[in-house]
């Protein structure tokens, strides 16, 4: 079977977010897909969600959403109900779990946002009730706003493990011990508007950059801002053994939208930036192994995990390289240098 995750659709922002949207959802339902997984951001505004409630009622397949922070600014979700809406479904044989973890804080000087993250005792115990059922081999789906493991604060200058966080779970890691017996599992994330796909153990955490890209400041062509992803969405396969693979699929029409050859303008560092990989991708650069950057590493600062950084003498404008994704896809990239800030 096959399912779309999207996330953080930002309606009624920047430029044209109702067209934009709307091509994203032609494109995601050509992949005929079981089910849809909104992972939350709608938009800030109670215009945000009705013309999302308008733009996909009828649409013949299940819509699973799981609420984002923007849902509390907008009224879609009252304060008082905030943690309350997990669940769980099955569909063709997948379960599909959707964690509620954004909950209301009154701000302050020290944590101005309205909100933080977390799962508390009684989203835990119901977790565990939940699964407690579950054959290990079902393949099995998490679905939280907020990624269960990230290294967002680190690169984009905040606490890792501060109280009240907002770009991480309380007790995240707690989530993952009782997903860790499954054979067959990824958990889904949105709210950090980036690509970052990795592992912990043999979960894989499926972290999907932002249907709105850079909040649609440039329209149709809001590449995030950090790591230069084009607006898109998360296609996932399922296979009859249970395997989980996925590819991110942009519904633009630009050509380049797997990788790209870059030099940042500021630092003058040279990338090949494979706008989905993970670190079971194989990136060669004229027949090298490549490693992507060191996302705990200081010079990783402002930097998204799916760049593979050139060598400092490295000057060439032109480059080849493959990619190789976990489920054997190639992608050849022979591309002029692009300047980008
Ligand atoms: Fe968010």
């Amino acid at each position: 079977m096959k399912f779309i995750y999207f996330t953080d659709i930002h309606l009624c922002e920047g430029f044209d977010s109702d067209k934009g949207f709307e091509r994203c959802l032609d494109s995601m339902l050509a992949h005929d897909p079981a089910l849809l997984v909104n992972g939350g951001d709608l938009g800030v505004t109670p215009e945000a969600v009705s013309l999302y409630r308008e733009m996909t009622k009828g649409l013949g397949l299940p819509l699973l959403h799981s609420n984002g922070n923007h849902e509390m600014c907008s009224g879609c979700l009252p304060r008082d109900l905030a943690g309350t809406a997990s669940s769980s479904t099955d569909v063709d044989g997948v379960h599909f779990v959707i964690l509620d973890v954004v909950r209301y804080f009154e701000p302050t000087e020290a944590h101005p946002a309205n909100w933080h993250v977390l799962a508390d005792e009684s989203m835990l115990a119901w977790l565990e009730e939940d699964l407690s059922g579950l054959d290990r081999d079902t393949p099995l789906f998490v679905a939280s706003h907020v990624p269960l493991s990230t290294t967002f604060p680190f690169r984009h200058g905040q606490r890792p493990g501060m109280d009240f966080p907002t770009n991480e779970v309380v007790n995240a890691h707690r989530i993952l011990a009782l997903l860790e017996p499954f054979a067959n599992v990824a958990t889904l994330h949105g709210h950090d508007h980036e690509n970052c796909r990795h592992f912990v153990g043999d979960i894989e955490v499926m972290t999907t950059a932002a249907v709105a890209g850079n909040w649609w400041r440039n329209g149709l062509d809001s590449r995030t801002a950090g790591g230069r992803e084009p607006q898109g969405y998360r296609l996932v396969n399922v296979d009859d053994n249970g395997a989980i693979t996925s590819q991110y699929i942009p519904y633009s029409s630009d050509p380049e939208s797997t990788a790209a050859y870059e030099r940042r303008l500021e630092s003058g560092r040279r990338f090949i930036n494979v706008f989905d990989a993970s670190p079971r991708t194989t990136v060669e650069v004229e027949g090298t192994p490549m490693n992507a950057i060191d996302p705990l590493a200081e010079s990783s600062i402002h930097l998204s995990t799916h760049l593979y950084e050139l060598p400092a003498d490295f000057s060439s404008n032109q480059i080849s390289a493959r990619v190789i994704f976990e489920d054997g896809r190639v992608h050849d990239l022979d591309q002029t240098c692009e300047e980008v800030g």
